[in-house]
């Protein structure tokens, strides 16, 4: 067995949504152990945090700056290989091309940045550096999202006609209702979380998604985003057309004030031969829809599944997939490129879908802003 990869966290501290994710992420398939981190902007809490989950405090730091310089004194078999970026979105940029420049892999949230012109500064940095960059789109890791990926690879649905995805979210929405609550949370910030809120934070999810599953580009985009209050600044759902060639075209439907609802990303991908449709909430079941033969159900973990989704089941089948263990599939591909071992394309997202995704995020404000008109993508 190798020797497990040393991991650093910065953000995700004990009050965080996403932190126990990555942790437990990282856990799943034996390869990462946490020896350092910044879990808060605050140091104190940090270092509740670190002691309540059994992490050294000596290697606790007070910023990502002091994590940076103090792991380059330690010699290179004890210092951190990875850091894992979990904070508010804002910090990616600085913290990644730090991480970069000084020799580091870095496994980041999405959106990896809060502008495109970061996302293509951190590109050129990373091409300096030659080290590994993930980031962390959680959906791309399920079984069936990557079966639907290779099945399409091989023409299962033929020429794509039509695409529509969808990423409603429930757990904003009484905030974004609750006057003093909307003012204070960084997701609504311009400064914190970037220039869209429902786009950036959950309609890129949907951009990744499918593209990770067409293999193809969205080339052109129009957006109508909602508001909703005058005093907050940051769009809360929006719906974009998508142009991906002369005959695809599609839709992303994202909400953050779509009532009742949880957390409902799926997709939908029609072809000439068939379809396929696919929902978060119910990863365990691929669907294949035909005109001429009955609805197929794909399952994971079976031997009629492509190589790279069998690579993400560890268990028989009958024994569900859900979203920690589609995050520790992502981990496990980012391990392997650590080690420079072989794995294969889509085994975790990279800069491309970063940079991507704000291309993606930018566009689509800039198609709203400038009165709901088509707008290219690089
Ligand atoms: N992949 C996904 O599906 C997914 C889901 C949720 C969130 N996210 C992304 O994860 C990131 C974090 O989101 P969240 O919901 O966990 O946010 P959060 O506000 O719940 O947690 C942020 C954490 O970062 C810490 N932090 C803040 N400033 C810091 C600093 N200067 N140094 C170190 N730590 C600091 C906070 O103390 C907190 O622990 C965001 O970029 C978000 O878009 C991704």
């Amino acid at each position: 067995m190798p020797k497990k990869i040393k991991l650093g966290i910065l953000g995700g501290g004990g009050d965080s949504l996403i932190g126990v994710l990555h942790r437990v992420a990282a856990h799943i398939n034996d390869n990462y152990e946490i020896v350092g981190a910044v879990f808060n902007a605050d140091f104190e809490e940090s270092l509740e945090f670190a002691k309540e989950i059994d992490v050294p405090t000596n290697r606790i730091y007070k910023d990502f700056e002091t994590l940076v310089e103090e792991e380059l004194k330690l010699p290179k078999d004890e210092r951190i290989q990875v850091c894992s970026i979990l904070t508010p979105n804002f910090l990616h940029f600085p913290m990644a091309k730090k991480l970069l420049q000084n020799g580091f892999h870095v496994i980041c949230e999405k959106p990896m940045t809060t502008t495109y012109d970061e996302a293509k500064i951190l590109q050129d940095t990373l091409m300096k550096a030659g080290t590994v960059f993930a980031v962390t789109h959680t959906y791309t890791g399920y079984p069936m999202v990557r079966q639907m990926r290779e099945m399409i690879k091989e023409g299962a649905l033929g020429k794509i006609y039509k695409v529509d995805a969808q990423y409603y979210q429930g757990w904003i929405n009484t905030i974004i209702h609750d006057k003093e609550k909307r003012s204070s949370v960084w997701r609504l910030d311009p400064e914190k979380a970037g220039i869209s809120s429902c786009m950036g934070d959950i309609g890129v999810h949907a951009f990744n998604m499918i593209e990770f599953t067409t293999g193809l580009q969205i080339k052109s985009l129009l957006c109508d985003f909602n508001y909703l209050y005058k005093d907050n600044q940051m769009d809360v759902d929006g719906t974009v057309l998508i142009r991906m060639d002369e005959h695809v075209k599609g839709v992303i439907r994202a909400s953050q004030v779509a009532t009742g609802e949880e957390n409902g990303l799926a997709i939908a991908i029609y072809g000439e031969k068939g379809a396929f449709r696919w929902e978060q909430e119910k990863p365990n079941f691929l669907y294949k829809l035909s005109d001429t033969e009955p609805l197929q159900v794909y399952k994971p973990g079976h031997a009629y599944n492509s190589e790279l989704s069998l690579d993400g089941t560890k268990l028989p089948p009958g024994h569900p997939e859900g979203i920690f263990d589609a995050m520790a599939n992502i981990y496990l591909g980012a391990a392997r490129a650590i080690r420079g071992e072989r794995y294969n394309d889509g085994e975790f997202p990279t800069m491309l879908d970063g940079v991507r995704g704000l291309n993606f995020i930018e566009s689509t404000v800039a198609s709203h802003k400038q009165g709901n008109v088509w707008i290219d993508l690089d």
